[in-house]
């Protein structure tokens, strides 16, 4: 049977790469989902190809820093499908590369505010709808550079730790319901958001290879796969980890 058969979901970040790889997936489970972005075309074309495979989506332009978008996009979810099953807390951005002495507090309140407070606001308004159904399920996407250092990304290190953190607590908060809290930590995956870091400096590709034991960047349907599995009732005794999805690194 489908993972999700049936069950309604959110993603955002749903307009490019991951977000938009495990869009695909969820709505090849069975999944019926609302696709929230900042992009409104990105988040647009994703409806769109998942509507082209036979799957049900509509799209929501919401920046994810906006509590009131925020609480918007999980009552828009619950007015269209009755209920939020699962919610993929996704949308993030990568900053700028520097040193830590060399680091701006642009770039601190840039990455900590989508790539950490986000993750928050959207877990504060997804919980409270599903503490009424007494069921969900939420992954929230954290990073290798939430498990160890990340040299030349303090403020992205920082945030994806802190992903971990809420990760775990929110689930303990909530285990007896159970609300199932989840996060999924990729390794270096081709996504617009690498792609536009190697396009600067073509020689990180080789870099990013050597890295991962596989010898290979990550695709991003190996980590929509992973969260999908996630978010579905296989899971149903995973709570509060950080899954690394990174082809061995953390394994070093
Ligand atoms: N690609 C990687 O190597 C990698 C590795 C580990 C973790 N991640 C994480 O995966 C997630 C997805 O990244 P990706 O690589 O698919 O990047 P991506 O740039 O392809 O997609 C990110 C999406 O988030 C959206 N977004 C950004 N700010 C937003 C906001 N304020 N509100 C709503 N949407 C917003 C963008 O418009 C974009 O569509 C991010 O959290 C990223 O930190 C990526």
């Amino acid at each position: 049977m489908a993972l999700l058969k049936d069950k309604a979901a959110l993603i955002t970040g749903g307009g490019s790469g991951i977000g938009r790889a495990a869009a695909l997936i969820f709505a090849r489970e069975g999944a019926k989902l609302a696709i929230a972005d900042l992009n409104a075309n990105g988040a647009q074309e994703t409806v769109s190809m998942i509507e082209r495979a036979g799957g049900q989506a509509f799209c929501v332009q919401c920046d994810v820093l906006k509590p009131a978008a925020v609480e918007d996009l999980v009552a828009q979810t619950v007015r269209r499908f009755g209920r939020l099953d699962c919610a993929f807390n996704n949308a993030g951005i990568g900053g700028d590369l520097a040193r830590t002495a060399d680091s701006t507090e642009e770039c601190w309140d840039a990455v900590v505010g989508i790539d950490l407070k986000s993750v928050w606001l959207c877990m504060k308004y997804e919980i409270a709808q599903m503490l009424k159904q007494k069921s969900g399920a939420i992954v929230n996407t954290a990073s290798i550079a939430g498990l160890g250092a990340n040299p030349l990304g303090i403020a992205y290190s920082a945030a994806k730790h802190g992903v971990v953190g809420l990760t775990r607590t929110a689930a303990v908060e909530y285990a007896k319901i159970p609300i199932r809290i989840n996060a999924v930590c990729p390794g270096v995956t081709e996504t617009p958001m690498v792609e536009a870091g190697i396009a600067k400096r073509p020689q990180m590709r080789r870099v990013f290879q050597k890295i991962h034991p596989m010898g290979r960047l990550g695709r991003p349907e190996e980590i929509g796969e992973a969260v999908a599995w996630l978010c579905s009732d296989a899971a149903s005794f995973v709570t509060g980890i950080p899954l690394p999805v990174d082809g061995g690194f953390t394994a070093i």
